[in-house]
């Protein structure tokens, strides 16, 4: 009987696995704080493109793996990508983020497209991961992703980025009906995206709530938990076994207790909550990812690898993967990267 090769070391931390050197990846290692990164975008013609292009986007999926020698490797794509199959208008100003069209009653919601008619649109990204699961090193896990259904619905309904999700709050609190309704059909749709980013290959997935700590208690229950309950419950169900990571980003206290409470295989931590409480509160149930701030990757030297020991140390009792509290910024340094990878490889 020939031994099985080693799980790789990702899915053993998502199982639950202490490891003395954790794996790790960064949120947006794919980006423009990557020379290699900018010459494909510009080949591509603008983000969009790159995003639907597969052969490119793979290729830029690609880049950071082959640069750093990363555990694992994110889908390149966007969760703008599921409103734009949805029906909503989308593009992007360059410096200053997206643009969509806006929804703001029963009406925007009944005229966006069903859940399932969204593959038309996302068929290249099923694409992207099928050259992916080819591609890449054995070694190396694929990581798909979505947006959480009320971060998605924040864009869908403000169409642009908001410092403080006003437009979103007030319709969650002047037309709950068509804001569940919203969400509903986000949630649905997500769930498909999702499921046939795992039949194409994706071997983990991740699902983004940027925006999670603006909701008050009862609507975090009720927008971030329970979504992130139903997403993850019906991908289980269809993919027994498939590895779930979950991201309310500034939750808080409401980190303790959501891998629980949704189900999911990991919480990821931002950069607000100390690696020594959470390692009490929140991987005392669990795989926790995080949490670097991103700004070390622009400012480099010992406090980066001072925060970085911190870090690994004090995650080291129980499963842990490495990654910033948020996207690498496009004014990195990417010898910053290397220091933080070779600081986490070496912690003692
Ligand atoms: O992490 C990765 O490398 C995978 C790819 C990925 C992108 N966006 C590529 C991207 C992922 C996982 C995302 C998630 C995403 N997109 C989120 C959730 C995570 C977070 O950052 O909070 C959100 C809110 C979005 C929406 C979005 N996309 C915004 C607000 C912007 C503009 C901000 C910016 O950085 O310019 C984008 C554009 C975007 N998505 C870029 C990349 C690499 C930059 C586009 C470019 O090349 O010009």
């Amino acid at each position: 009987m020939t031994t099985p090769p080693p799980a790789k070391t990702i899915l053993r931390a998502l199982a639950g696995e202490a490891l003395q050197t954790p794996p790790i990846w960064m949120m947006r290692q794919a980006g423009r704080y990557l020379p290699e990164y900018r010459a494909t975008r510009a080949q591509a013609g603008d983000f969009l493109s790159l995003c639907y292009n597969p052969e490119l986007a793979a290729e830029v999926t690609l880049q950071p793996i082959r640069r750093y020698g990363f555990d694992a490797a994110i889908l390149f794509a966007d969760i703008l990508l599921v409103p734009q199959a949805l029906g909503s208008d989308l593009w992007f100003v360059t410096g200053e983020g997206p643009r969509l069209s806006t929804i703001t009653n029963q009406a925007g919601v009944d005229a966006l497209r069903p859940a399932d008619a969204i593959h038309d649109t996302l068929s290249p990204i099923y694409e992207t991961v099928r050259i992916l699961s080819r591609e890449l090193p054995p070694e190396t896990t694929l990581i798909g992703f979505a947006g959480a259904p009320w971060t998605v619905a924040t864009y869908m309904i403000a169409g642009r980025g908001t410092r403080d999700q006003g437009l979103a709050h007030q319709m969650r609190l002047e037309a709950p009906e068509a804001f569940d309704a919203l969400i509903a059909r986000i949630t649905e749709a997500t769930i498909d995206y999702l499921s046939m980013q795992i039949e194409a290959g994706a071997e983990v997935v991740k699902i983004f709530d940027s925006w999670a700590g603006s909701l008050p208690d009862d609507a975090f229950q009720r927008y971030a938990v329970a979504p992130a309950r139903q997403i993850i419950a019906a991908l289980k169900a269809r993919h027994p076994g498939i590895p779930v990571i979950a991201f309310p980003r500034e939750a808080g206290q409401g980190y303790i207790g959501f891998a629980k409470a949704t189900g999911a295989d990991c919480v990821a931590l931002d950069n607000s909550v100390s690696p020594e409480w959470a390692a009490t509160h929140v991987q005392c149930d669990g795989c926790v990812q995080g949490n670097l701030a991103s700004g070390h990757m622009v400012t480099g030297g010992q406090a980066l690898i001072d925060e970085t020991r911190r870090i690994v140390r004090a995650f080291r009792k129980g499963p842990h993967i490495f990654n910033l509290g948020h996207g690498i910024t496009p004014d990195a340094d990417p010898d910053n990267v290397a220091l933080m990878i070779e600081t986490v490889r070496n912690c003692k």
